[in-house]
């Protein structure tokens, strides 16, 4: 269904208003052009699920249906406008926890409705390579993305706005999801992330030679399963023996191998795709070791370097609004059956997707 009108395809600036429930937290942000973010609303459930160690999937979908609202009208507020002054709707569809991913459709098809404002659904990990746009506004595609969340491992070149081809993808575990596991092994809690980051700073990063998995015949793919398990072996092995466990030196010597690989297998794209731009993105972006190990590989190869605020690199729906705008502005318009799509691969389309009109 397309329920534009022919004035606001004429206007100069599009706003968008973006709506994200994929995971664990219920975001909405308002933003102008794709890169001018006017509000940023993150409601977070991370202290809810942290008592159970990871992500509960039925209680952020029900913390998501409380809570969405309130985000939505705070994003509009702070963005000081209302869904009048809005000339799209947009919401991530998958990947994504299906529950948790409703909850954004539904709320978006309803404001669609309602307001007879175009709707967009955007992928997700779209979503996350788009963060980079935000505050760089310079960065224009062709530039290859190192896509690194709880979720997804992912080597990208982005060809143009809305267009990928995945050169690499990981085999078993994502970037983010070893290093949940592996914090909680060493007991930080959940999310892990961060926490590795935090006691990496205070830990030997060569204390410990823990494995870096290549894969035959697939250069740009990445398995960390082998590394996880490897973490796991040594911490059991040291208490066996009874020797003490630096958990500092284990959290900065795993670090080190997670991010020596990714900058490896991403630097080797980057040289053969001839592209002289990379950008970093998703949650695992805002790894403090990953993002100087990624400035220094560029800066030593004469490549451009980008990375979004650690704002824009965990879930949030600026992003969103980034990547919707780049799609609206090619024509795709989502009708009032759009469902949510857990598996949803990058590049696939919606069927019965409207584009280019
Ligand atoms: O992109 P994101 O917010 O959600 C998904 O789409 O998955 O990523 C969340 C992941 C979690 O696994 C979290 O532990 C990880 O990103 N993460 C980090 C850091 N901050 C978040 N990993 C390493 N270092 C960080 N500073
Ligand atoms: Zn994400």
């Amino acid at each position: 269904m397309n329920t534009e009108t022919d004035s606001s395809m004429k206007k100069k600036d599009v706003t968008i208003l973006a709506i994200e429930s994929s995971c664990d937290e219920t975001a909405a942000s308002v933003v102008r052009n794709g890169r001018e973010v006017l509000s940023n609303i993150i409601s977070s459930q991370i202290d809810l699920h942290k008592l159970y160690g990871g992500v509960v999937p039925e209680i952020a979908s029900r913390k998501h249906i409380e809570k969405i609202n309130q985000v939505i009208e705070e994003a509009l507020s702070e963005a000081g406008m209302t869904l009048d002054d809005m000339d799209a709707v947009a919401v991530t569809y998958g990947p994504g926890l299906v529950g948790a991913l409703l909850v954004g459709v539904a709320e978006a098809k309803a404001i669609s409705y309602a307001k007879h404002l175009p709707l967009v659904g955007v992928h997700h990990i779209e979503g996350h390579i788009s963060a980079n746009y935000i505050e760089n506004r310079d960065l224009e595609p062709p530039f290859i993305c190192l896509v690194v969340s709880g979720g997804h491992t992912h080597l990208v070149r982005v060809k143009d706005y809305g267009e990928y081809e995945i050169l690499g993808r990981t085999r078993d575990d994502a970037a983010g999801e070893a290093f949940d596991k592996v914090a909680r092994a060493i007991g930080l809690g959940y999310p892990g992330g961060p926490k590795i980051d935090r006691l990496a700073k205070e830990g030997n990063p060569d204390a410990i030679a823990f494995p870096k998995a290549r894969i035959a015949d697939a250069p740009y793919d990445f398995s960390f399963s082998g590394l996880k398990s490897a973490v796991l072996n040594y911490l059991n092995g040291c208490k066996m023996k009874g020797e003490p466990i630096v958990e500092a030196d284990v959290a900065a010597s795993f670090q080190k191998a997670v991010v020596d690989v990714l900058i490896e297998h991403a630097m080797l794209a980057v040289r053969e795709s001839g592209l002289d731009r990379f950008a970093l993105a998703g949650g695992v972006a805002s790894n403090t070791a990953l993002r100087a190990a990624a400035e220094a590989a560029c800066r030593e190869r004469g490549i451009r370097f980008y990375r979004p605020s650690p704002i824009f690199c965990t879930d949030n729906a600026a992003m969103i609004g980034a990547a919707a705008y780049y799609e609206y502005k090619k024509g795709v318009r989502h009708g009032l059956d759009l469902n949510a799509v857990p598996n949803l691969k990058l590049g696939e389309r919606y069927p019965g997707e409207a584009a280019g009109k």
